[in-house]
């Protein structure tokens, strides 16, 4: 028998939905989810990864794990790449059985730009929008460290970033992957050019903190049509996401105040003119049921799809969609430890909860070890 714990079934949740160009049959979103399990020199997904995204392919859609769009955007240990021929060729068996099993699946594009540290780029100093520490940690290979002070990016760095995140966009394609996801949230490149506090550039990309952003859709877009391009964002990203001890720490750079929201205010009209498949927003960190409102700021400068995330459950998400402000939820730790979150939700089953100490690491163990609901 089909239990329902609210007054609400599942049906806002499982009816179809159309995100830019990509038709999705439910509106559950497995959110992007860094996993640390390419364990590898040439940084390629492993067969770990493709019965990892299987069991979860009854998501409406799957946003992959970050994935770097070239060696020079690393700065985390163990994240799989998306540029290298070796890396695409892993990358189609990920696709493949996603596809096999019914589901779709975009690779999210990352570069770590000054959240990034020397051991990652064989001694070389990161570079960011300007000579400003983010005082952030980056996972290298012998732990995590803090980050140092980067060099700022001439004119000719960004063509180059530009350019990799083209490349890597055309890699996707090969790739099989059904569109892409430009990371553009936490503390990593768009979101550092996005910061006032860290690109103090008095050329047009400090003038316009967007730019780059936009520059780096437009090329995207320009291999996928926008309506298969979907741009992450996090503006409250803020020391309220932050263990204490960062907390504290004076001068904590993302702090979302008005000149910081105003500048991602503007983005997401431009993206909007230029037709984007869909705008994910990780809203605020949640003290109990998310914020409707922080997500009712976007839907109010968006015409196209709204994905929300952070902290929802299946009240809260249903809740968002019927009020019209999301058109799809997007769920991360929930995805971790309920492969069948779909089905969880369809049926009102009870979800388990990730253990924190395998997010990052384990190999198989709390990546492919979850099972599936087993009724009592
Ligand atoms: C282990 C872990 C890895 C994450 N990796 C990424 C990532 O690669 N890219 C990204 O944009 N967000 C990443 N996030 C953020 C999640 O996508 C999501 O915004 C956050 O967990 C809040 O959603 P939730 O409440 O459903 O877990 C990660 C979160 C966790 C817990």
């Amino acid at each position: 028998m089909i239990r329902h714990n609210g007054q609400q079934g599942p049906a806002p949740l499982l009816r179809p939905v159309g995100l830019g160009d990509l038709r999705l049959p439910n509106r559950v979103v497995m959110a992007p989810l860094t996993r640390a399990r390419a364990t590898n020199p040439e940084r390629t997904p492993t067969e770990l990864h493709a019965a990892y995204y299987a069991q979860r392919a009854s998501a409406g859609l799957i946003v992959s794990e970050s994935v770097w769009v070239s060696e020079r955007a690393v700065g985390f240990s163990n994240v799989p790449g998306l540029y290298s021929d070796a890396q695409v060729v892993a990358w189609r068996e990920v696709t493949d059985v996603v596809h096999a099993l019914g589901g779709r699946i975009v690779a999210q594009l990352w570069h770590a730009g000054a959240n990034s540290h020397p051991d990652h780029l064989g001694g070389r100093v990161p570079r960011g929008p300007s000579a400003v520490n983010p005082g952030e940690t980056s996972y290298t290979p012998t732990g995590p460290k803090p980050t140092v002070t980067p060099e700022a990016m001439t004119r000719a760095d960004i063509r180059c970033a530009v350019a990799d995140y083209r490349t890597a966009a055309e890699q996707a394609q090969r790739a099989g992957f059904d569109g892409v996801e430009i990371a553009a949230g936490g503390t990593y490149l768009i979101a550092q050019f996005l910061n006032p506090r860290l690109n103090q550039r008095t050329d047009v990309y400090g003038e316009r903190r967007g730019r780059f952003a936009l520059e780096v859709f437009d090329e995207v877009a320009a291999v996928w049509g926008a309506g298969r391009v979907g741009v992450r964002i996090s503006p409250f990203w803020s020391s309220r996401d932050r263990p204490v001890a960062d907390q504290q720490r004076a001068g904590y750079p993302y702090v979302a105040d008005e000149r910081t929201l105003a500048g991602y205010d503007e983005l997401v009209a431009q993206l909007d003119e230029r037709g984007l498949g869909f705008l994910h927003l990780r809203g605020p960190a949640p003290s109990g049921a998310p914020d409707l409102g922080a997500f009712a700021r976007y839907r109010a400068l968006l015409r196209g799809a709204l994905i929300a995330n952070h902290g929802f459950d299946r009240d809260s998400a249903i809740e968002v969609i019927e009020s019209g402000v999301a058109d799809a939820v997007s769920f991360a730790r929930p995805f971790i430890a309920n492969p069948d979150l779909v089905t969880r939700f369809a049926l009102d089953q009870s979800l388990a909860t990730s253990d924190p100490s395998t997010h990052y690491t384990g190999g198989r163990e709390g990546l492919v070890t979850y099972p599936i609901y087993a009724a009592p």
